[in-house]
């Protein structure tokens, strides 16, 4: 059989993605790690920020002398950048030979075999159906332990900076009992975390004849398959995490304490200009909640520093909720124009690079010194941690997460990948917790 290498940047709902595409082409193609051998070679891409684009452009750059030396190999760009530039790619990329959109993988067999004919062959149809819910993913370059389940697709949120509603269309659930087999042969093969995704899961709704299945539900039933399966889920817009959710989450044990919840800026007027459709008053509500059901949940977010009109005292206003919050985690963003959104059109990218950069700096000192603070307060705890593999830096340590999705490193004993360990937490650093098995 032919061989497959695919690579995959960007969000976790592409690592989903790339396995849906492994599972339509496996009929044709074998996965391979190396992309020195393969027949066809699959790009899987992000279009959330510039350098994200600009990553992958210079990847298919150093993939022009792979294509020289091998007259035969095909070289196909998937997801959000297929979405957002089409059918300019092939004048601007020319080592491309065929692009396919996050809607139209079913089509892949096709377009490969129009472009190994030198036909051109792209398909970069959005739909209001579409969520693959029939298709198993071949977990090709996973630890065996953790899967992520994509329960819905697309976002209708329009966040005035955002790429997403554009690259990847109107939001759609998938059928809650096509989630729960998934789950369930996930678990039965060995797997003992699933990771439900979406956009903005908390807005997964389905409607049977006789039963309506809303997240909280959800989430339930897949806790429910069994209490050494756990069970996360990401991303939640503030707007809609519910206190059914919040409630589920207390009941059952193997649903982890752990909610990324983007609040992207902590100013009233800047949240207004990104159309995020809650105030700094409503986010810290949820937050003073979320601490009231679930005191140990670990709370991390989204940040864009220096977004359209951003004033000092705006961004001082973010600086001042990731104190009040203690956000375990952070992942942090310069604001980058996108085109097409309503920023784009309507607002003006006034904040002057260095400045965007001096913000976005005092936002990860910050971040950093609340995510040590946080490990910090988990130092003498005991924490269930789920094995996922070999330490990176000994091979005498494993490492794995805890309930609140902080990675644990700690000596290896007679542990295996896959098991629960319970872990006394003895030091730590900004990034880990250290600690022995008890
Ligand atoms: N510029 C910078 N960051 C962005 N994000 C989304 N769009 C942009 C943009 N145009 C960030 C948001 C989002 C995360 C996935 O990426 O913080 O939550
Ligand atoms: Fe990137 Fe967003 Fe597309 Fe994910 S959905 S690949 S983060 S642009």
């Amino acid at each position: 059989m032919k061989k497959l290498h695919i690579e995959t940047y960007g969000c976790q709902m592409n690592v989903a993605d790339s396995e849906v595409v492994a599972s339509i082409l496996s009929p044709y193609f074998t996965i391979s790690d190396s992309q020195q051998t393969a027949d066809l070679i699959l790009i899987n891409t992000c279009s959330v920020r510039d350098n994200a684009e600009q990553r992958i452009r210079k990847r298919l750059r150093e993939l022009v002398a792979l294509k020289k030396k091998n007259k035969q190999l095909l070289i196909g760009l998937l997801g959000c950048m297929a979405e957002r530039i089409k059918e300019r790619l092939f004048e601007e990329e020319k080592v491309l030979d065929f692009i396919a959109g996050p809607d139209s993988y079913r089509s892949l067999p096709q377009l490969i075999e129009d472009a190994s004919l030198g036909r051109i062959a792209f398909n970069v149809h959005l739909s209001e159906k579409e969520t693959y819910d029939d298709i198993e993913p071949v977990r090709y370059d996973g630890n065996g332990v953790s899967a992520f389940i994509a329960i819905m697709r697309g976002c209708n949120n329009y966040c005035s900076y955002c790429v997403v509603p554009f690259t990847r269309g109107r939001e759609r659930s998938r059928d809650p009992n096509t989630i729960v087999s998934e789950a369930t042969k996930l678990y039965h093969n060995g797997f003992r975390e699933v990771t439900l995704l979406g956009q903005n899961v908390n807005s997964f709704y389905w409607e049977a004849p006789n039963k309506s299945t809303d997240f909280a539900d959800l989430v339930e039933e897949v806790a429910l398959i069994s209490p050494f399966l756990r069970v996360r889920y990401a991303t939640s817009h503030p707007k809609d995490i519910s206190d059914k959710l919040l409630n589920i989450m207390a009941k059952y044990t193997n649903v982890c304490h752990y909610i990324h919840l983007p609040v992207q800026s902590g100013s009233n007027a800047v949240l207004k200009k990104m159309n995020r459709v809650y105030t700094r008053e409503y986010y810290l509500e949820r937050i003073r909640k979320i601490k009231e059901i679930l005191p140990d949940c670990a709370i991390s977010t989204d940040i864009i520093a220096g977004f359209c009109g951003e004033t000092e005292q705006d961004h001082q206003d973010t600086i001042s909720l990731m104190k009040e919050v203690g956000f375990a985690y952070a992942f942090m963003f310069k604001y980058s124009v996108r085109e097409g959104t309503k920023a784009a059109e309507q607002l003006e990218d006034d904040i002057p690079e260095p400045l965007k950069i001096k913000r976005l700096e005092e936002i990860i000192t910050l971040q950093q010194q609340l995510s040590l603070e946080s490990n910090t307060s988990d130092v003498g705890k005991t924490v269930q941690v789920l094995v996922e593999g070999v330490s990176k830096r000994s091979a005498q340590h494993l490492f794995g997460r805890n309930s609140q999705n902080k990675v644990c490193v700690f000596p290896k004993k007679n542990h295996k990948i896959g098991d629960f360990v319970y872990i006394k937490v003895s030091k730590c650093t900004a990034g880990t917790l250290i600690g022995e098995s008890v």
